[in-house]
């Protein structure tokens, strides 16, 4: 087992990765000072794949299970789906010391992480990711939200999770669109912080996960988990160095949007980095050098390396919507070098229009 520790004062926390770890998840808890009950809230995909090993594990170490399950998918991150949650939590007396355990990809993290800050002014929040993207990215950081009609995570507030436990072997049923959504976010952590970290996925990337080595892959999933959680003990509020993270995901999420949710994060998110790179390489900052290994990663993962025929003007728009949300500029992460990467509000929409054309 490995553990990550996140700094963040009296709000720090340890995510723990591992093979097998759902079955020892009982006493991890208890280590933790966390007894008697407790509610797991997760989907009818990871319950019938996964929920054993975990209830089990809680149960023999006296735990007292409720299970609480609600459809699959992102239409359910919502606040209808919350209150229903507030409801059978009320139903099962849950009190405000009971943790709730966030169990199964993002939309449940976020949406069950939701719910355990706002259920009584805030109960213990556990999350047990079991996507690669959960693994590496939405569990860890605190940001909790559902969506508002048509607005991504309008919702929402920062709550961090007492415990992170991922247990790698639940990798293994996740079908491989999933998988390439979780491998997007690996390779940008490298790009953004980590140019040792871009080598060893150099060489063992694949583009059908079982070809991937187990041990190479825990270590996929560690050394991501640790950039994110060096990156948010930074800025725990999103104010600054988390902006990096962001790479590839400006372009991305524009590219996401103008595809109408067709085209998948993890697509629109290697495309967006190829993109942004070459931003970076027609304005100067980056060399072809790197950027040809930078597409032959995104290749070797199966991802798209090319900008996908949309309308242009459509991901301009999206990505002008976005701007509004925020403060009114557009804000790329320019890499300098693999590793190596910049904030920059400069960027004329001139080239990122040629760049858009290819
Ligand atoms: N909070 C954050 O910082 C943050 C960061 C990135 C993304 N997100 C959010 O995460 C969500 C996306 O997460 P996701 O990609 O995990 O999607 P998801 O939660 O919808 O999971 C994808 C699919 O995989 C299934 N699944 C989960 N685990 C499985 C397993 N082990 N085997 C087989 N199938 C399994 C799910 O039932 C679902 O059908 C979005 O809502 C996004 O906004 C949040
Ligand atoms: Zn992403």
């Amino acid at each position: 087992m490995r553990k990550i520790r996140v700094n963040l004062g009296d709000r720090s926390y340890d995510i723990l990765i591992g093979s097998g770890l759902l079955s020892q998840s009982g006493k991890l808890l208890k280590d933790r000072g966390l007894v008697g009950g407790l509610v797991i809230i997760t989907n009818p995909v990871v319950q019938e794949l996964h929920s054993n090993n975990l209830k089990n594990s809680l149960t023999a170490e006296g735990f007292e299970v409720n299970l609480i399950t609600i459809a699959d998918g992102e239409n359910n991150k919502s606040l209808d789906t919350a209150g229903r949650l507030y409801t059978e939590l009320a139903d099962s007396y849950a009190m405000r010391t009971m943790p709730v355990l966030a169990f199964g990809g993002g939309v449940i993290g976020d949406l069950a992480g939701f719910v355990a800050s706002t259920y009584m002014r805030g109960v213990p929040l556990v999350q047990i990711p079991t996507t690669l993207l959960a693994q590496v990215d939405s569990s860890i950081g605190g940001k909790v939200a559902v969506n508002h009609g048509k607005l991504k995570n309008a919702i929402g507030s920062f709550y961090q999770p007492r415990l992170v436990i991922v247990d790698t072997t639940t990798l293994k049923t996740l079908p491989s669109p999933q998988l390439n959504n979780g491998m997007a976010e690996v390779i940008k952590s490298a790009i953004i912080r980590d140019a040792d970290f871009f080598c060893l996925i150099e060489k063992n990337i694949r583009p059908n996960i079982d070809d991937i080595d187990e041990d190479v892959l825990e270590e996929f999933v560690y050394r991501t988990a640790a950039i994110k959680a060096d990156i948010v003990a930074d800025d725990e509020l999103d104010g600054g160095l988390r902006n990096i993270l962001n790479f590839g995901h400006t372009v991305g999420h524009a590219i996401e949007t103008a595809s109408d949710f067709v085209i998948s994060h993890g697509e629109a998110v290697a495309a967006g980095m190829i993109a942004e790179a070459t931003i970076a390489l027609k304005a100067g900052f980056f060399s072809e050098k790197e950027m040809a290994r930078l597409k032959k990663v995104i290749i070797d993962a199966g991802l798209p390396a090319e900008i996908p025929k949309l309308d242009i003007d459509k991901i301009k728009a999206a990505m002008e919507h976005d701007k509004k949300i925020t403060n009114g500029r557009v804000k790329f992460v320019l890499p300098k070098a693999i590793g190596d990467v910049f904030v920059s509000e400069d960027v004329s929409s001139t080239l990122v229009e040629k760049v858009l054309k290819n």
